[in-house]
């Protein structure tokens, strides 16, 4: 049986509201003690009112994010920054231009990096998250295909950051935003599972009943490469954020 975390919410808004406690707290405390926070962050539609949440925290009550220093879990291959698209340009949207983050904490994943030098700008990655002291607090959604981050299945369970395939059910997923499947990355590089499991906390969120069927095997199912989720299990801080949709497959 699962040991993780599994926590309904009455709707979304009431779930990113406690999340965003949890960050305005252990940010507080960091700041008070003069000491940086490092966050794993992550794109898609689930994590928006989660941002906007951290946005009015930080426009009403004050909460600085001036010592935070952040990881984005992946970045779509052949993007440039300035790509609508792009994961760079999601999270400036969203989250940093609204927020007093110092430009140089911010860390995701190039898009555009030469070919032959991809594996090095992995490693780099994984170097700087190290040198940062590891993260303190990562937050995730779930793809259809129970992938987190971009690990698709099969990932391992110890995989580092590293280029990956897109499966075709991710690509199709995002085919509306791109004005069609032709216009949709066929890779990206992505943290590894690992690497996700390396920090100290994680959150997964997920709202709305088409992702009902593979929370259920996220959480039900034993751990395996298939449902890279699943390795949140074995994870001793991990929690699951759920609407009563995204809910509604548990057994249990
Ligand atoms: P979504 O994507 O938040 O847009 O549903 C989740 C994911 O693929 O991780």
């Amino acid at each position: 049986m699962s040991a993780v975390l599994t926590r309904r919410f009455a709707d979304r808004q009431t779930a990113v509201r406690a999340l965003a406690a949890e960050f305005q707290e252990l940010i507080e405390a960091r700041n008070q003690a003069g000491q940086s926070t490092v966050l794993g962050l992550a794109t898609g539609s689930t994590p928006i009112p989660f941002y906007q949440e951290l946005v009015r925290l930080h426009r009403q009550q004050g909460l600085s994010f001036a010592r935070v220093i952040t990881f984005n879990l992946d970045e779509y291959g052949g993007l440039p920054p300035d790509h609508p698209e792009s994961y760079w340009h999601f999270m400036q949207q969203h989250l940093f231009q609204h927020i007093d983050i110092d430009p140089q904490n911010i860390h995701l994943p190039s898009g555009t990096v030469a070919e032959a030098e991809i594996d090095q700008h992995c490693a780099a990655y994984e170097d700087a998250i190290r040198a940062a002291g590891g993260i303190d607090y990562q937050i995730l959604g779930i793809g259809r295909t129970g992938h987190i981050g971009f690990n698709e299945p099969p990932s391992r369970g110890d995989s580092r950051t590293r280029r990956v395939e897109l499966d075709e059910i991710t690509r199709g997923d995002a085919a509306p935003a791109f004005g069609g499947l032709e216009a949709v990355p066929s890779w990206a590089i992505t943290m590894g599972v690992g690497t996700i499991l390396d920090a100290r906390r994680i959150a997964l969120m997920a709202f709305g009943e088409a992702k009902a069927d593979i929370v259920r095997r996220a959480i039900e199912e034993p751990v395996n490469d298939r449902v890279t989720a699943s390795f949140l299990q074995t994870h001793p801080m991990a929690q699951f954020l759920l609407d009563p949709e995204a809910a509604s497959a548990l057994t249990r």
